[in-house]
């Protein structure tokens, strides 16, 4: 193909990649896909500039708006650019070397790079006028978003009024991300098993799907954030850094995202994206990458920006965990809890350094839904230790050898029979050793016990030759140990070390014990939040239904589950006999939950509403800690009328400050 046919190829594709994205919430390629045509397109205008244009997605941001959308659109008062994308650190290292040149700076001073995550959500244009939320906007083109207003307002953690006693400028343009925390996200998709409100493929893609939702009551119902990174805009102030920018916009009562980290070189830079990509799964929300601004305004402006993207800040992505394979075949499997369920084995594919060979589909009916056939490119998703999913088929490149599975007749592992419960198929045997094997594989799993050496096929093994019957038995085996050196591909050094583990591991903190019992609906993060709360197993299974509800993140569901494992006489009996067996969990230090929970509040200046022992009592009752003096450790200040040199420090130290009216939003809120 000659230059100028591939650029127009090139546009074209990422032009009809980019409607799709920005109007419908994905597109038919997947990032790394993208990034890849971008780069291209790039290399090739530089090689011939004569045939750059104007129109050219390498000079324009977002997509057109669609024609005869559902909401109106609006200007932005200042253009919202987007970011340079690199994915290598010599990228970085060349764009920070561009900087440092182009600033000429006197004897080298070093540039210092304002970090933090990138977020992966969907951003937003907010203008407030003297403090007050007047209109929201989606980015749309850059120029003109959609009039999002009615749904952004009713995103919790998003000020209907900057906080504090202003002035505020007559109007400000705060810019942030739209975005859905894991534990957000999973508590949806636990909501969709039991309604109908659709599938939900992974956080981003819900947040921009619910953006778009017309009724705003079933927006409040989604657990949407805002979390703020830049400002449009902006009458009659300015900030001297981005650091000052961040401290203003948390004392306006923006939620900032963290952890930020001011660097004074491009090691500094290139370590925290290290240390974020490493620690990604630890962290609240899902990141692509992180983001370093000159922290320096002045420069900022002085280093100015290209068509689409400014010379002041850059975006380092990290590994993508998105990536497209062929199914090759779909089959099922039986899980610990008897759920017989689709898998699909893939031509392996690697995923940020892990290669994937199997995906999981969920249920029958989901692969139905979806149409997933044997044959079909698919693309899968590796989030965290989550087990990969295929998210989604590329139906236009399926061709015509690709089959339909279907479910199986009877159960794959016992050839027992099968029952359907909900949308999940089961097998009916309980005696069906799949489950047993599964039960054991996920007690001793990383997160749960952390047994080591006793992965699938040892346990398969085990229970395959009688010396498991029960999850109990793996904490008898001691007893069995010539039986064990006797099995195939065992020796007495291999049987002592799994001994020995055993042994270790007999008394995990309470919350992986709990995790480790497989609980329905009580996963890592609820086993967390119920051993925090409760600290013993004892105080757990003492619990009453209100007492479970009380926990942040357990609702109806979770809590009836929690109650019936307890009242059932067989893992009753289970219980007993895991304690007779030596297996005791540590207590856990106890942290009482509470819509305010980890929150600390001083109080400064006077309240008319309510005393500040009311206000103290109000706070502490929803999970928060209360203190006299600012510190860093004070999350929230409450300032009322004159209130003193605690606001000062507070102000000083970047801290969220609520007046009156916010405080009581926020409790009525809560
Ligand atoms: S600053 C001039 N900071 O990434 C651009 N953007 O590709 C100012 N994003 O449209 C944006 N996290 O939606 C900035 N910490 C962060 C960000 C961030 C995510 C998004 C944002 C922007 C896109 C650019």
């Amino acid at each position: 193909m000659n230059p100028s046919d591939e650029i127009d190829h090139l546009r074209r594709r990422i032009r009809a990649a980019d409607e799709q994205y920005y109007n419908d919430g994905a597109s038919d390629l997947t990032d790394a896909q993208y990034d890849e045509l971008f780069v291209r397109l790039r290399a090739l205008e530089a090689e011939h500039p004569e045939l750059v244009t104007a129109d050219s997605p390498t000079q324009t941001v977002g997509a057109p708006l669609p024609k005869g959308g559902m909401f109106p659109s609006h200007e932005h008062l200042t253009q919202m650019g987007s970011l340079e994308s690199l994915r290598s650190a010599d990228e970085v290292r060349a764009f920070l070397a561009r900087a440092q040149k182009l600033l000429a700076l006197a004897d080298d001073t070093p540039i210092a790079w304002h970090c933090e995550p990138k977020l992966d959500g969907v951003s937003a244009n907010l203008l407030y006028e003297d403090g007050v939320l007047v209109r929201g906007l989606s980015r749309g083109d850059g120029q003109r978003g959609e009039d999002l207003t009615r749904n952004l307002r009713t995103i919790r953690n998003l000020p209907q009024r900057l906080a504090g006693d202003g002035p505020f400028p007559a109007r400000i343009e705060i810019r942030g991300e739209v975005i859905m925390s894991k534990r957000g996200f999973a508590a949806l998709q636990r909501r969709e098993e039991t309604s109908s409100e659709g599938t939900f493929r992974n956080a981003r893609n819900t947040v921009a799907g619910t953006l778009k939702l017309l009724d705003p009551r079933v927006v409040k119902r989604r657990p949407l954030d805002f979390l703020a990174f830049a400002v449009g805009h902006v009458d009659g102030i300015a900030f001297a850094t981005h650091g000052e920018l961040r401290a203003q916009l948390a004392r306006w009562g923006f939620e900032v995202a963290t952890p930020s980290e001011l660097c004074t070189d491009i090691d500094g830079v290139l370590a925290f994206h290290d240390d974020l990509e490493r620690r990604r799964d630890e962290l609240p929300y899902e990141l692509d990458g992180i983001v370093a601004k000159v922290d320096n305004v002045e420069w900022q402006q002085r280093l100015g920006r290209t068509a689409r993207t400014p010379r002041w800040a850059l975006a380092y992505k990290f590994a993508p965990r998105l990536g497209r394979t062929r199914v090759l075949r779909i089959g099922a499997q039986v899980g610990r809890t008897g759920a017989v369920t689709p898998v699909a084995h893939l031509e392996p594919v690697e995923l940020a350094g892990v290669t994937v060979s199997n995906a999981s589909l969920h249920n029958w009916a989901l692969l139905r839904e979806r149409d997933v056939r044997e044959g079909d490119v698919v693309e899968v998703q590796r989030a965290g230790d989550v087990i990969p999913e295929v998210v989604r088929v590329f139906t236009e490149e399926r061709g015509p050898d690709s089959r339909p599975a279907e479910p199986p007749q009877s159960c794959p592992a016992c050839d027992g029979p099968l029952h359907l419960d909900g949308k999940f198929l089961y097998c009916s045997n309980i005696d069906c050793t799949a489950q047993l094997v599964g039960r054991i594989v996920h007690l001793a799993g990383r997160r749960a016990f952390d047994i080591e050496g006793l992965g699938p096929k040892q346990v398969e093994q085990l229970v395959a030759a009688g010396l498991v019957r029960s999850v109990e038995d793996v904490f008898a085996l001691g007893d069995e140990k010539e039986r064990l050196v006797a099995l195939e591909r065992w020796g007495t050094r291999s049987v002592n070390n799994l001994l020995t583990q055993i042994e270790a591991r007999k008394s995990p903190p309470l919350a992986r014990f709990l995790h480790g019992l497989g609980i329905r609906h009580v996963g890592e993060t609820i086993a967390r939040d119920l051993a925090q709360h409760f600290g013993t197993l004892e105080r757990l299974r003492a619990a009453t239904n209100a007492e479970l509800l009380a926990v942040d993140g357990v609702g109806d569901e979770v809590a009836a589950s929690v109650a019936e494992f307890f009242a059932s006489a067989k893992n009753r009996a289970t219980l007993g006999a895991l304690a007779e067996a030596g297996v005791a969990p540590q207590a856990a230090e106890r942290i009482d939950g509470g819509p305010l929970a980890g929150r600390v509040f001083v109080f400064t200046g006077g309240l008319k509403q309510m005393t500040r022992d009311e206000a103290k009592a109000q706070v502490e009752r929803l999970g928060a800690k209360t203190t006299s003096g600012v510190s860093k450790k004070v999350t929230d200040v409450v300032a009322g009328e004159d209130a003193g040199s605690k606001l000062a420090k507070a102000e000083k130290l970047g801290l969220r400050i609520l007046d009156e009216d916010a405080f009581v939003a926020l409790l009525e809120q809560a």
